[in-house]
């Protein structure tokens, strides 16, 4: 229930006061401190934040894989403690710290995924993403002989098998060189369009923030402590006027101010 609110269809991800501590309830540690945010349809939203912010704890709560303290977290308008076989099949998930199974090769871990998300037509898919990453070529490369950049990349045709309608991206690129990353970035763009994909990407290369992202939330020690497009960050952190977002003087004002406050 939404206490007789019409939810809105196009909000495609909504966290509610979502509080997370680890340890013991006296003298434990708030990773995730109430925060709420929400992401509409077609969404590019970036998560920034150093490191130690909360941004993987936030992913793996709305993953259901942390249960959180308090808080709520809706996917598609349903609540994911009670509709998640429901809401995951259309959901996926990329992160530079996930390793697809070391001994199958990418076109074996990818079928293996595909039929997990009862992919149709499968094998047209993987192929389909394995060009599109430039990565057909390795189709027959076990997983723990490719180079941290090709692995990244192969977690990313993971996380697109589905054509999922929320993709969580936990610093995917991290590994990669800027010249892929600029590649991974522009077939992101594009893939985004074309399958109307709603996107949480987190990243500490303000670069790739500013390419992608339409809105931006800064967390810091598990509070958000800025939100805005990126030009209006910069302009309301920095307390400029120019018309150029500059995220990576934002980023370093923001993760510093802890220790002036
Ligand atoms: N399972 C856990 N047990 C205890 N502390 C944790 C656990 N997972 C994360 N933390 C702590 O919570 C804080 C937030 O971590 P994380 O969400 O990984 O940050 P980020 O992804 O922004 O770098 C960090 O201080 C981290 O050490
Ligand atoms: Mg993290």
């Amino acid at each position: 229930m939404t206490e007789g609110k019409i939810m809105d269809k196009r909000v495609i991800l909504e966290v509610k006061n979502l509080r997370k501590n680890f340890g013991p309830p006296a003298g434990g540690f708030t990773a995730i401190d109430n925060i709420s945010f929400s992401l509409k349809e077609g969404e590019i939203l970036g998560f920034l934040g150093p490191n130690g912010a909360g941004k993987s704890t936030t992913i793996y709560c709305i993953l259901g894989l942390i249960v959180p303290d308090e808080g709520n977290i809706r996917i598609f308008g349903k609540d994911i403690s009670k509709d998640r076989s429901e809401i995951f099949k259309e959901v996926n998930y990329a992160s530079a710290d996930f390793n697809l199974p070391w001994n199958l090769t990418i076109w074996e871990n990818l079928l293996v995924y595909a039929k997990l998300y009862e992919v149709p037509e499968a094998k047209k898919r993987i192929t389909e993403l394995l060009q599109l990453f430039e990565m057909i070529d390795f189709r027959n490369t076990a997983t723990r002989d490719l180079s941290t950049g090709l692995r990244a990349r192969a977690n990313l045709c993971k996380a697109l098998l589905n054509k999922p309608r929320l993709l969580l991206l936990d610093e995917p690129m991290v590994s990669m060189d800027p010249d892929v990353v600029d590649k991974g970035i522009n077939l992101l763009k594009q893939i985004q369009k074309e399958e109307k994909i709603t996107i949480l990407y987190t990243s500490h290369n303000m670069w790739e923030i500013e390419e992608i992202a339409n809105n931006v939330i800064f967390l810091n020690h598990g509070k958000i402590v800025a939100s805005g497009t990126p030009l209006e960050l910069t302009q309301s952190v920095l307390k400029l006027e120019g018309d150029e977002p500059n995220l990576r003087d934002v980023f370093i004002h923001l993760s510093r101010s802890k220790y002036e406050s």
